[in-house]
């Protein structure tokens, strides 16, 4: 029987060891539920980092996290400390992750780690090469493993392969000033069938492949080695129903069953009426432009003073990359933002930013989705952006305004939000100004045709439309030939 492999940096699932003592736990994130039916109703498998280094790994304990890696049909790629730093720390996200962004002025180069990206991508390579068979097809994601498409192809040239870049792609005129770009684009066009999350990135992508390769481009199909390669755009989606019910069991909870989280919020919210909280949910991350959301808030409690004491911003910031520089810079400034500016308006019952830096269980997402009457979305980069999305599956009153950056790829399908320039304060300000006064039929009427696209758009009728397309590209390769 034929199989899906599927490749990414990490596995779906997360091995920690204390005392000795071994803990795998399946990862309960998009990707891993998106490609759930892909991965585990078939024979299929996963191969991936399994988030620990050979250094760290005690010799004792290794049959036994091969074991139980393997019982949740996955296959690890090992990693040494250096592979990590150069690779991970280094390439992927000092280099590439920059670039994609489009923010030049962070995209280090250096020769050591494009050789060490180049041999990680081989290893990855050399693992699918030993478990793929004839009929196969291989989904290869992100931009960590660019160049696995072509050292697989190189290999097994008859074996499907597709490919999903989960960040932006970005224009032409940022991809050219790399000095790997010809290296990196075929890489890329290894794969057979080419995914993005937006119509802009796809767009991006072949404007680079027939100017810096001097391909044929013909609409969205490439011809590269006498292969014809499609690239098409396939935007991301989240488990709906998950967060729905989630959020349909939040409400009805009792006192008793309330998180401490849920209690400290239901006190805010309780104060006074006409009290609101605004929220937002990042990684820790630069692309999500998290100071200018500080300071465009600071912009707003100055231009409008009467909502002092009425709001409260929620800023869950998940610790993420910490080892970069760019990273603990963000963060140090992040941390003196909130200090200034909780330091400037607090009153003795008020103090305007609630500032998490850590990672919440899934049960306190959902009492934030739930409490906030705004979320407010701010990335001055961002591939999809899921977090827009679960925010709309978990209003099971219809109510909550969706404030979201027109420089997410999410903004493109969600256009009933409202809309802001991440760099525009004014606008920014303006825009939680109008979301707090909306009136309620407004707020509905809206959130109604966005959960309608929500819900349609699953992530798992993401990942079968990108597998039913590769299937379409297999057999129109084979017309071909
Ligand atoms: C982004 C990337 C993913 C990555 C995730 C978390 O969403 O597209 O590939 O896994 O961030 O980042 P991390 O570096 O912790 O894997």
């Amino acid at each position: 029987m034929n199989k899906t492999i599927i490749v990414s940096n990490r596995l779906p699932l997360q091995i920690s060891i204390e005392n000795e003592e071994l803990e795998v736990t399946p990862s309960v994130g998009g990707l891993a539920t998106g490609l759930k039916s892909v991965h585990k109703d078939g024979n299929g498998i996963w191969i991936g980092w399994s988030g620990i280094t050979q250094e760290e790994l005690d010799p004792r304990l290794e049959a036994e996290v091969n074991e139980a890696i393997t019982k949740e049909q996955c296959v690890s790629v090992n990693l040494t400390e250096s592979d990590l730093d150069l690779y991970y720390y280094g390439f992927s996200n000092r280099t590439l992750w920059p670039l994609f962004h489009y923010f030049i002025e962070y995209t280090e180069y250096n020769t050591e780690s494009w050789e060490a990206y180049k041999r990680v991508n081989q290893k990855f390579a050399n693992k699918v090469l030993e478990y793929a068979e004839d009929g196969d097809k291989i989904w290869i994601q992100d931009y960590q493993l660019l160049l696995v498409p072509a050292l697989v192809k190189k290999n097994k040239p008859d074996i499907s392969i597709g490919f999903f870049n989960h960040i932006p792609f970005p224009s032409y005129e940022i991809f050219r000033t790399f000095p790997k770009r010809k290296e990196l684009l075929r890489g890329m066009l290894g794969a057979d069938l080419i995914g993005f999350h937006t119509y802009d990135y796809e767009r991006h992508f072949l404007s680079s492949v027939k100017r810096i390769l001097s391909l044929d481009v013909n609409f969205n199909k490439v011809t590269y080695e006498n292969r014809i390669i499609k690239v098409d755009s396939f935007p991301m989606g989240i488990d709906y129903k998950k967060f729905k019910q989630a959020a349909l069991d939040h409400d009805k909870m009792n006192e008793d069953e309330k998180s401490e989280i849920q209690k400290r919020l239901d006190q805010h919210l309780q104060k006074e009426d006409g009290v609101k909280m605004i929220l937002s949910i990042d990684r820790m991350d630069y692309t999500k432009g998290i100071p200018n959301r500080i300071k465009a808030f600071e912009y707003f409690l100055n231009k409008y003073p009467e909502f002092h004491e009425k709001i409260r911003l929620i800023m869950l910031a998940v610790p993420s990359r910490s080892q970069v520089p760019q990273y603990q810079k963000l963060k140090q400034e992040t941390d003196e933002l909130v200090g200034r500016i909780n330091g400037k308006y607090s009153t003795v019952s008020w103090t305007p930013i609630w500032y998490f830096y850590r990672t919440l269980p899934f049960k306190n997402l959902i009492d934030l989705y739930t409490s906030s009457d705004i979320a407010l979305i701010t990335p001055v980069r961002d591939g999809m952006n899921l977090v827009a999305k679960e925010y709309v599956a978990t209003r099971t009153r219809k109510d909550g305004v969706l404030i979201l950056s027109e420089m997410t790829g999410a903004s493109k399908e969600l256009n009933e939000a409202l809309l802001i320039n991440p760099f525009n304060f004014e606008e920014i300000a303006d825009s939680i100004k109008q979301a707090l006064e909306m009136p309620v039929p407004e707020q509905k009427q809206r959130m109604i045709a966005l959960q309608k696209r929500v819900s349609r758009y699953s992530v798992k009728k993401w990942a079968n439309e990108f597998m039913n397309s590769l299937h379409q590209v297999d057999k129109a390769y084979h017309i071909i030939q």
